[in-house]
């Protein structure tokens, strides 16, 4: 693994690029003062409600309430990671993303080569392809069109232990990095190094921007094991990639759905079918990184399984994985095919039409659920409904979404035969924090200050105002105010203190993989509380003082005494000072 991109790193690549420029290439922007505005890229519209403005760095869309930096417009648009996005900004600006140190020892091999090579090795396979009749037969005999093959790069490892090593793998460090790329494998320190893939079909996988990763390969015809992967690498994790998505997305700007399937195989023909929606694991079973990738691609997943026991087996793992990461929003369909059939014969059989009207006809999650828990237990005696209603409190509790839960629980009484209200007696919503301690500590880290509060009201002028940061001087004693939300300000503070000059959306950005960075990009969105910056400081130092006199009122009280003395009290502090004397006496 890389070390993390490090903190300055981010913050100086926000103050280098402009987000005008960021999304005018993708969006076609007007001029309007001292904002641009466009139609909105993430919803449909006539008018105009998607703003950039550059002072702020910083887009929101009044419509759909879009919103966020340029390196969040990346993520959302492009569908990028963050990691990704900030690669992409770096190599527009060209400026190398460094790594901080990490413990791992190959952590500090430039990862730049393994991408060159592996890209290399693809183009090696490709010409060992048109080379091999053997190879481009049996693709044919599989149906595949030259078209095909070569939008998916595939390629062919030839009958040798020492192909890819006499064509990339003149030197030891070359041996070595293609080694570490999966590519080879070492025999013995004696008996040097041989190449991983003989005699197999090459599919090169890559990531979201294009770059070969990893490899799989099919034998030709029959032998063991069918397919092999390369191992897992810096570069390449199967748990986390998906074979096609980038294939997926260079055919269809914004995708409205993908169809996860199970093999290479499916995904090549569909595509060639026109299904260029079509995805893959790479052999393994459907992972949260999985689900969360395709939903950072579109908001509906549609499984494809094959319809005979493993099939149905790998649709519930789906399903059990899919639970928990499922959120509003997010739709999850299952479709399985007849048995004896996978996507791609079967499309090869019926063509395009035929499936994709299997595809929309897709069961909802909801309804497989169901479906499936009525076919495992026997509903029909009161031990296997008891069976069936302690399954479904297990997975209504894997749900981390109140709609969906909401939207089970009728399905689920039908077919129990009983009302709703009687099955959430027998399981009842976890609505209550305190039933469910685990999953609302991890989904609210912070006791977020309640509206109107002056914790929220200095966070609030801080984001707007960075530079009012200088009007707060009692950190420490901030420090030790027990109030919602004072962690969050304080850390804000500190960071602002020692860069006031800071713009907003690098401020974001530090917060994007902190836990509470929901809450500040939400106040951020809120109007300032003050409307200058001069109304904030003021703001700033009174709530301060505020906080601090409430939680130390004897200190409080010996300050405004002692100034009191001084006859530099204002007619706010003279109340307060009453206040305090006042609340004294009651004691
Ligand atoms: P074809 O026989 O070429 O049509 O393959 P398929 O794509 O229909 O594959 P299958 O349904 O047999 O398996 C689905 C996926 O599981 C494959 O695409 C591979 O990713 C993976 N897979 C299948 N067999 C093996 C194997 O022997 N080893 C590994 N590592 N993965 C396999
Ligand atoms: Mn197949």
């Amino acid at each position: 693994m890389s070390g993390r991109i490090p903190q300055y790193f981010i913050d100086q690549l926000i103050a280098r690029i402009d987000i005008v420029e960021v999304i005018g290439t993708r969006v076609p922007l007007r001029k309007a003062g001292r904002e641009y505005k466009a139609c909105c890229p993430f919803h449909d519209e006539k008018t105009p409600s998607f703003n950039v403005v550059p002072d702020k760095q910083f887009y929101h869309c009044f419509g759909c309430g879009a919103h966020g930096t340029a390196l969040g417009f990346l993520m959302d648009y492009d569908h990028l990671s963050f990691v990704e996005a900030v690669e992409e900004l770096a190599a527009r600006t060209g400026l190398d993303v460094p790594r901080e140190a990490s413990t791992t020892p190959t952590a500090n091999k430039p990862t730049q080569d393994h991408y060159t090579l592996l890209e290399q090795a693809g183009e090696y396979f490709r010409q060992q392809l048109r080379n091999s009749p053997a190879a481009i037969e049996y693709l044919k005999k599989r149906g595949l069109t030259g078209e095909t093959a070569s939008r998916f790069g595939i390629g062919y490892a030839p009958d040798a232990w020492d192909g890819l090593i006499k064509q990339l793998g003149q030197s030891d460090a070359a041996l070595q990095a293609l080694t570490q790329t999966g590519l080879l494998i070492e025999r013995d320190s004696k008996n040097g190094f041989y190449d991983r893939f003989r005699q197999r079909v090459m599919f090169p996988i890559r990531d979201s921007r294009g770059r070969t990763i990893g490899f799989g390969g099919r034998i030709i015809d029959q032998g063991e094991p069918k397919y092999l992967n390369s191992p897992e690498t810096e570069l390449f994790h199967k748990g986390r990639e998906l074979y096609g998505l980038y294939e997926a997305r260079q055919a269809t700007r914004q995708l409205k759905q993908l169809l996860a399937v199970e093999g290479y195989m499916d995904v090549v023909s569909l595509h060639q079918a026109g299904i260029t929606y079509a995805v893959a694991t790479l052999g393994t079973a459907t992972t949260p990184d999985h689900l969360k990738r395709l939903f950072r691609a579109c908001n509906t997943v549609v499984f494809c399984f094959d319809g005979d026991r493993a099939g149905r087996a790998a649709a519930w793992k789906a399903l059990e994985v899919a639970l928990p990461v499922v959120s509003e929003g997010q739709l999850i369909r299952f479709l399985l095919l007849p048995e004896q059939h996978d996507p791609d014969s079967l499309v090869r059989e019926e063509g395009r039409e035929a499936f994709e009207s299997r595809v929309t006809q897709a069961t909802p999650l909801s309804e497989y659920m169901v479906n499936a828990l009525s076919t495992r237990f026997d509903l029909s005696h009161a031990e296997g409904r008891d069976q069936f209603t302690a399954e479904a409190k297990r997975l209504l509790a894997l749900l981390n979404n109140d709609s969906y839960r909401t939207l089970l629980y009728q399905p689920l009484a039908a077919a129990l035969g009983i009302s709703v209200d009687r099955l959430r007696q027998l399981i009842p919503p976890p609505d209550a924090a305190r039933e469910n301690p685990a999953r609302s500590a991890a989904s609210t880290p912070l006791e977020s200050p309640g509206r109107g509060s002056l914790v929220r009201q200095l966070i609030q002028n801080l984001l707007h105002y960075p530079a009012a940061v200088l009007a707060l001087d009692q950190l420490d004693e901030l420090a030790q105010v027990d109030k919602p939300g004072i962690t969050l300000l304080v850390q804000l503070a500190g960071e602002l203190k020692a860069q006031p000059d800071l713009p907003v959306a690098a401020l974001l950005e530090r917060w994007r993989q902190r836990p509470d960075f929901h809450y500040i990009d939400k106040l951020f969105l809120k109007e300032p509380p003050a409307s200058s910056l001069e109304i904030a400081m003021d703001e700033v130092k009174k709530a301060c003082a505020r906080l601090i006199a409430d939680q130390f009122p004897k200190a409080r009280f010996d300050e405004l005494m002692h100034r009191f003395h001084l006859g530099t009290l204002s007619a706010e502090e003279k109340q307060e000072l009453r206040e305090l004397i006042r609340r004294q006496g009651s004691r």
